[in-house]
């Protein structure tokens, strides 16, 4: 009989704890209410049908011939039908299946990752796969890695299947421990604005970082030959190789070090209604990003600079991987319509592009509905 559901994959925030995923550290990001939804149908034979309704585009694929496609996009549907048939030999039905995406692409919200999770969990429903969260996570990573190329970290993956209604995840990316906590920033609203520059993080030096940390580790390791991830190097100890490392790759392990204790300090201020401390750190976590990270760019600096002069604006970062994308920033409610017009109209001026500006709420993680 043939079966019909939707999922709805959620994008991602993070509050902070940038780049440290693949570290072994811990980040604090949250499921949001703009999502991509996906309507799955299963067919008869071997032949699927996709249909990105944002993109305007189909193709098909016969579940017989799998093979990675020049057209990027594709290789999302393709990547994920090849993990689950060719390398988990797990059994799918052929399916047509309808995308409509809410998520901006390239904005640092995590449209790969929400599609990729949305795309799995819903052939793991209609072919009853009983993958677990877990398993999950797993697959989406191997698609990213194999298929789009992006060597990136669990968080996105692991948030936009674990993500709870009004409530942060701190999550420990070395174990997969975690804890819930509280997101009422009252009177502050989480504000997203996009510089709408947008990035590939596949075609950026996002993989060019996580070398460089591994570098550090390796050289790290040489003598100490202890630590399993960069993030559990101490600070005094990585000073120790100040001379040994090149410069930029020494910067790279301190910001990752010192964002992983921000993170760890943002989520006990978080929970103690400390909200100003917390926006501190996220300016210093922006500032780790621009000088030591060197993942910003101008406009992202920008947006972050001009929210300086308000009193009524606790904390402003780059979110995400970075190169483009959003600010992520904790407004006071009264002025946010205010602000977005100021910061539209000067960041116009200054590089003839128009933003986007948008609160979002903190959501559940994904879910598949029978229609
Ligand atoms: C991207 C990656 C994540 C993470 C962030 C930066 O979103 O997919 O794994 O590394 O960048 O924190």
């Amino acid at each position: 009989m043939e079966e019909k559901i939707i999922v709805e994959s959620p994008g991602r925030i993070n509050l902070i704890g940038e780049h440290v995923d693949y570290n072994g550290g811990s980040v604090l990001p949250a499921a949001i209410d703009k999502k991509i939804i996906i309507e799955f149908r299963t067919v008869k034979g071997d032949e699927c049908y996709i249909e990105s309704t944002t993109l305007k585009k189909t193709f098909k694929l016969d579940l017989k011939k799998i093979s990675k496609s020049k057209i990027q996009w594709e290789n999302y549907i393709i990547g994920v039908v090849y993990n689950l048939l060719v390398l988990k030999k797990l059994k799918i039905k052929a399916f047509k299946c309808k995308i409509d995406s809410y998520l901006p692409i390239g904005a640092g919200i995590s449209s790969s990752s929400s599609l990729i999770c949305g795309l799995i969990s819903g052939l793991n429903h209609l072919n009853n796969l009983k993958l677990n969260h877990n398993e999950i996570i797993d697959i989406v990573s191997a698609v990213e890695h194999n298929f789009i190329g992006l060597m990136g970290g669990i968080m996105d993956q692991f948030t936009i299947v674990n993500g709870k209604k009004n409530k942060l995840i701190l999550l420990n990316c070395q174990n997969r421990s975690f804890k819930y906590i509280n997101s009422n920033f009252n009177p502050y609203k989480i504000v997203l604005i996009n510089t709408n520059v947008e990035h590939n993080l596949a075609d950026t030096s996002y993989n060019e970082r996580v070398k460089e940390c591994k570098e550090a580790l390796e050289v790290i390791n040489k003598k100490y030959n202890k630590y399993r991830y960069l993030v559990d190097v101490e600070e005094e100890i990585l000073y120790e190789f100040k001379n040994t490392l090149k410069e930029k790759v020494f910067n790279r392990a301190l910001f990752v070090i010192q964002e992983n204790k921000r993170t760890l300090d943002s989520a006990e201020n978080i929970s103690k209604s400390n909200y100003k401390e917390f926006g501190q750190l996220m300016y210093k976590s922006h500032y780790g990003l621009k000088k030591q990270y060197e993942v910003s760019c101008e406009e992202l600096d920008f947006l972050v600079d001009f929210t300086s002069s308000y009193d009524e604006i606790i904390g402003s970062r780059m979110m995400g991987g970075g190169f483009g994308g959003c600010t992520i920033n904790l407004i006071e409610e009264n002025l946010v319509n205010d602000f977005i017009k100021s910061v539209s109209k000067a960041y116009l001026k200054k590089f003839s592009i128009k933003l986007n500006a948008f609160q979002i709420n903190i959501d559940d993680g994904v879910t598949v509905n029978k229609n």
